[in-house]
């Protein structure tokens, strides 16, 4: 095969570490390349430095047999090189058509005006023709994450690319966008494309690659073929060692019921939903796209205003009104939404830590508190081991899933009664998950009572001790650990 994309001694330093370390690799025409790695290893450093976002200390990147060197993505873009960066890039305010053709607008002959019904009409064969049912001109910012996602992934196959790359491209998906994901990767692949593929979960490594890159600490270690790998191999040259158990085991008693959930109906998301959860008790809410398992947790937690029926904590009914007041009522929740709802990307790590705990962990006297601040921060970056050059950073310079170990920091600094989690590993490697899996299991022996929506049904099979199955707003079923597998979730999850 032919090398499209070449990489020779690439090198990367941020702030005097260095983050990539005289990559050379090359990219075959029309293979699907996996690049994986822990977080934090430099896969999405490297694909910036395709594509335009970032400049090499040192190396060179030929395209086609010539070096090429890309001030901007979209001069990559020109050159045939479209990426789909990890997180969502969009103008929230621009419709899902705008957003799709941002920078090349069809435009009216001879002239710079838009040409507005075109581009909607465009956009609608676009969005027709992968499959989707999104409606071209509602704004991006009325989506939901999972379909802005698509319709980034829209944009990136949008353009006669010879070389596409993607970073954790399922990473927001529900299983049916996914599955319109992996029938436009099968087109590109007819169609001789080139893909570099980015993910932390190895099933898709599996079933898509041809071949697979490890990066670990900004060094390639290893480039293998398909027939060269099985998972426990693959994983151990990740994170340098094996891993032994996934998930953690947990003490587990039956204990008090701390969430009471009555009745709880919200519009045409869900209706009459009940439920316990108890202390210390890992409780799992799974569910297809709109099931309403989701809709469930964003709405106990007062993302959605307030819900027909009840809910009682500890006893008392909640008062359901927004995130802080469920917050001083003992509420905690890791949101899905990382980028816009979840982190303040332009703030260090200290702010992002304690903004939820300030009130009631930390001292109202200014002194005190700046040292507390820094010492509870250094102990949750010890205990999450999150790879960071100090506190000082701020959250845009760190990796995907060092991000999401930072979310997850915040809820463990206060004493809360309720955890509500909604995809809590996602884009984290697997040597950080069984961490996070650590984590999460201690805050429960503590007492806490754990909610986890997750799309990963590995993850609920492995952490819950019961999982709830939603189905078309309505509760079909609570799955034992024991009865739970992936074929009785699904089952109940496609009941109507
Ligand atoms: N803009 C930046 N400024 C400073 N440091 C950065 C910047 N971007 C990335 N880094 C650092 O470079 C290293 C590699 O990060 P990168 O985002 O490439 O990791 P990754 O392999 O994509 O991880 P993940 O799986 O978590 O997405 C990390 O230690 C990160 O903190
Ligand atoms: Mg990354």
């Amino acid at each position: 095969m032919n090398t499209v994309l070449e990489l020779k001694g690439i090198s990367k330093i941020f702030a005097g570490t260095p983050v990539l370390d005289n990559i050379d690799l090359a990219f075959k025409s029309g293979e699907l390349h996996a690049l994986v790695g822990e977080n934090g290893a430099g896969k999405s450093t490297l694909i910036k430095i395709i594509s335009g976002v970032y400049h090499q200390e040192a190396g060179k990147v030929y395209l086609n047999g010539k070096e090429v060197h890309f001030a901007t993505p979209n001069s990559a873009q020109k050159a045939g090189i479209s990426t789909l960066f990890q997180e969502i890039q969009e103008i929230p305010e621009m419709t899902v058509a705008e957003n799709v053709f941002l920078g090349r607008e069809p435009r009216y002959k001879n002239s710079p005006i838009v040409d507005t019904k075109q581009l909607k009409s465009e956009a609608e064969k676009l969005v027709k023709r992968l499959g989707l049912n999104i409606d071209v001109s509602t704004k991006m910012r009325e989506l939901p994450v999972s379909s802005r996602k698509m319709v980034e992934i829209a944009r990136a196959m949008n353009h006669q690319a010879s070389v596409v790359i993607m970073d954790e491209p399922t990473a927001n998906l529900n299983a049916e966008e996914m599955a319109a994901l992996f029938r436009m990767i099968d087109e590109l692949k007819k169609n001789r494309t080139t893909i570099i593929y980015i993910s932390h979960r190895m099933n898709e490594v599996f079933s898509l690659a041809d071949r697979v890159t490890v990066l670990r600490d900004g060094k390639l270690i290893a480039t293998l073929n398909n027939d060269q790998y099985d998972e426990k191999s693959l994983i151990a040259l990740m994170i340098g060692r094996e891993l032994t158990d996934l998930y953690p085991e947990r003490e587990h008693s039956i204990k008090e019921v701390v969430l009471e959930v009555k009745n709880l109906s919200l519009g045409e998301h869900f209706k009459n939903v009940s439920f316990d959860v108890h202390k210390g008790e890992v409780l799992g809410l799974a569910g297809l796209d709109a099931s309403g398992a989701n809709a469930v947790t964003k709405t106990i937690f007062g993302l959605c205003g307030k819900p027909e029926g009840k809910v009682f904590l500890n006893g008392a009914e909640l008062d359901i009104v927004n995130p802080s007041t469920s917050i001083k009522q003992g509420m905690a929740f890791l949101t899905e939404d990382r980028k816009t709802q979840g982190l303040f990307l332009n703030q260090n790590m200290v702010n992002n830590f304690t903004i939820s705990a300030l009130a009631k962990v930390f001292s109202n006297r200014a002194f005190m508190k700046k040292k507390k601040e820094r010492l509870e921060s250094n102990k949750m970056v010890d205990k999450l081991q999150i790879k960071t050059a100090g506190l000082h950073t701020r959250l845009s310079e760190l990796s995907g899933g060092n991000q999401q170990k930072v979310m997850l920091g915040r809820w463990m600094l206060d004493r809360y009664k309720v955890l509500i989690m909604e995809e809590p590993t996602r884009g984290v490697d697997v040597g950080a998950k069984s961490e996070i899996y650590y984590h999460i299991n201690k805050l429960a022996e503590a007492g806490l009572a754990v909610i986890m929506y997750s799309t990963e049904m590995p993850e609920l099979l492995g952490m819950c001790d019961r999982i709830l199955v939603f189905s078309g707003g309505e509760l079909k079923a609570a799955l034992s650990k024991e009865e739970a597998t992936q074929e009785s979730i699904m089952q109940h999850a496609l009941v109507r």
